[in-house]
């Protein structure tokens, strides 16, 4: 049987390259969304292989990034995918500002790019991920939106916690499995995680290749705050 394949959204970051590595780790092939061939020349030197990743460009911050991906795998011009990786983008600095300094285009730049990508992800891969069989979508949020040290990237992950809620609900007896994986330590690739002793991609993507397999987790946030979390998944159903 052809392995399944895992659509990346947002690959070549600190969260992009734990799921790209989660994948591959749990035998699966990887459709990776890049915004140019720089960035794909990134990833494959961030995860230390091209092997099994097959390379699509699109901006997923565009309202028909994502949505024209799905059209050409339609077409058979890329793999078919049965899961979704979502972690949305960077977080652009200056990040502390004070609520009250947030300029409107700021605000704007940043809800697009960490709220928007995702809920692009979600809404165009949804419908062709319930026509696949053992299908899954998994969204990476971060504990900000909690803390709101740094109000600017809280406010976008305020919105995604509503958004994995919600889709968490609507999935709840459908055919896919639907999961926000909750984060609450600082993750960056491996060589930046050295320099700054905090967790590194490919640690963190034990998370990612356990959850492909662990068809009993399903509309759950997954609380990754601990090391130990990433050795046991802790879920839960927030409703
Ligand atoms: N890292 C963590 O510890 C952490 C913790 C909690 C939650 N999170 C969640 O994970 C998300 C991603 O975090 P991360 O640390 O992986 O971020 P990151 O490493 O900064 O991610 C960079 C990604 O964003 C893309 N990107 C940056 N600016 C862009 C733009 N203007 N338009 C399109 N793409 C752009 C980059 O593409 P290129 O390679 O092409 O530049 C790359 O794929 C966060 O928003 C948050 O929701 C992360």
């Amino acid at each position: 049987m052809a392995a399944e394949t895992v659509l990346v959204v947002g690959a070549t970051g600190n969260i992009g390259v734990a799921a790209v590595k989660g994948a591959l780790q749990a035998g699966r092939n990887v459709l990776a969304i890049v915004r140019n061939q720089n960035s794909a020349d990134k990833l494959i030197k961030r995860v230390g292989t091209s092997k099994d990743i097959t390379f699509v460009e699109a901006d997923v911050a565009s309202d028909s990034g994502v949505a024209d991906v799905v059209t050409k795998v339609r077409e058979g011009k890329l793999p078919t995918f049965q899961h979704v990786y979502s972690s949305g983008m960077t977080w652009p600095s200056p990040s502390n500002t004070e609520s009250h300094g947030i300029t409107t285009d700021r605000l704007r730049y940043n809800l697009n790019i960490s709220f928007e990508a995702n809920f692009f992800a979600y809404r165009d891969t949804i419908e062709y991920l319930r026509e696949q069989k053992n299908s899954s979508f998994t969204m990476c949020t971060g504990s900000q939106g909690d803390l709101a040290t740094h109000p600017l990237p809280a406010i976008t992950q305020g919105a995604l916690y509503s958004l994995c809620l919600g889709a968490a609900r609507d999935n709840l007896d459908k055919s896919v499995r639907f999961n926000e994986v909750y984060l609450g330590f600082r993750v960056e690739v491996d060589e930046d995680a050295a320099q700054h002793s905090v967790v590194s991609s490919t640690e963190f993507g034990a998370v990612f290749e356990q959850l492909l397999d662990r068809s009993d987790i399903r509309s759950a946030r997954v609380h990754v705050t601990t090391p130990e979390d990433m050795k046991v998944l802790r879920h839960a159903r927030r409703f």
